[in-house]
């Protein structure tokens, strides 16, 4: 099986000893704590499922500043986006503190954190990162004004992981550590494993992505994994996606060739930094391969179409990762073939060969009772988006 990022074997930080769970569970009653902001949260429970390995807790200044600036620690750990806990509250050096969860009720302690730095980030710090993760610093990027408002305190060190937010109650069969999907890669006995990254419902072109890599890749699995942390608004929440992604694929893939699961982690939209995290954290999870198509992990115009693509060629160096990616054009579907092809196998198409519709489209017509052609949206898919769209306007 391919190797985790950066070590022979994976180290999840979250800690499966029940009792030293419970122990340091009643140690942090008596420790400071913090509330920490989403996305430290988020972090903490992508580094106990193991996703962010072989990390051991959250970056310091010099690491995030390099990290940021050419995807490497200062040790030289390849690594494409700064794992970072920035807070506005005042923590000592050398103490151990709980951190408490944002996102659950009561806020219980999520992790301990045993606290090697706390540095002061300057304004030209933040932008500096800022531009280099997201290549902009408009405020109007969701990603850019999450980043710039997490405060500017930022805590090091290593963490203990003593749960999994809401992730594991609110997504049961679907929420998945990088160590659960790689023993259930190897339970399949599958080698060669395709992942798909969505953060959308999955219509025909999406679905087709995955037939078409799994066939060219002569791959053993696909591993559907989807996002199910915090969204900007007017994207459609996990429960809506995972139930139309369910009945995709019991429908239209033969059984056992599909695993339909999530991660706990807040959309950075950070396109093709985005995508080399995904990559990261896609290797983690024993996959051999990560489709990368149109204006993955994108927002609005900040991105070029495929540069989530050339970035693996540009600015990850040789041996960085195992993992490889898939590369996608633009997938639609041909009414002059009958079916869903990439536009670079079909240089004699124009524009109007193709079932084109926007998202805006979509969603107006679903919003509307209205089914899009079968061309672009399965009618079981269709079916479960406009209950969902009509359900906001009753
Ligand atoms: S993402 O933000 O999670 O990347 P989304 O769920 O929309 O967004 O896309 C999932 C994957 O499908 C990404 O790799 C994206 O590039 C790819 N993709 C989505 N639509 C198309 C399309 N029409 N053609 C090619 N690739 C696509």
């Amino acid at each position: 099986m391919i190797k985790p990022h950066g070590s022979d074997e994976l180290n999840p930080l979250f800690v499966y000893d029940v009792e030293q769970r419970h122990a340091l569970v009643k140690e942090a009653e008596s420790l400071p704590s913090i509330l920490l902001n989403s996305a430290a949260a988020a972090n903490a429970v992508m580094l106990g499922g193991g996703y962010f390995n072989p990390l051991t807790g959250y970056m310091n200044l010099a690491d995030s500043l390099s990290v940021a600036e050419k995807m490497h620690t200062v040790d030289g750990l390849f690594f494409p986006v700064p794992i970072v806990n920035m807070t506005s509250e005042s923590v000592a050096a050398g103490s151990r503190i709980a951190l408490r969860d944002p996102n659950v009720e009561g806020n219980p302690v999520l992790a301990i954190m045993d606290v090697e730095a706390v540095e002061a980030v300057t304004d030209q710090q933040i932008n500096f990162m800022a531009e280099k993760i997201f290549r902009t610093l408009d405020e109007n990027h969701p990603g850019v004004a999450t980043f710039t408002g997490l405060g500017r305190t930022m805590l090091s060190g290593p963490i203990q992981v003593l749960g999994f937010s809401y992730f594991q109650a609110d997504f049961p069969d679907t929420f998945r550590t990088a160590v659960e999907i790689r023993n259930e890669i190897a339970e399949h006995g599958w080698e060669k494993v395709v992942a798909f990254q969505t953060r959308n419902p999955m219509h025909r072109a999406h679905e087709e992505l995955c037939r078409m890599a799994m066939e060219q890749l002569d791959a053993d699995g696909v591993l559907i994994h989807m996002l199910l942390g915090k969204l900007k608004p007017g994207d459609i929440p996990a429960d809506v996606r995972d139930a139309s992604i369910r009945k995709m694929v019991e429908v239209y893939f033969p059984p056992n060739t599909v695993m339909v699961t999530g991660y706990g982690f807040d959309m950075l939209y950070a396109g093709p930094r985005e995508a080399v995290l995904h990559a990261v954290f896609r290797q983690n999870c024993g996959c051999t391969h990560l489709i990368v198509g149109r204006d993955h992990a994108g927002v609005g115009d900040y991105y070029g179409g495929f540069d989530a693509q050339t970035i693996f060629d540009e600015e990850v160096p040789e041996g960085s990762l195992e993992l490889k990616i898939f590369s996608a054009d633009h997938t639609a579907y041909s009414k002059k073939l009958n079916k869903v092809v990439m536009m670079r196998d079909v240089p004699d198409h124009t524009k109007d060969d193709f079932v084109l519709l926007s998202g805006t489209a979509v969603r107006e017509m679903l919003g509307k009772g209205i089914a899009p052609p079968p061309e672009f949206s399965r009618p079981e898919v269709a079916k479960i988006l406009s209950d969902y769209y009509q359900s906001l306007d009753a």
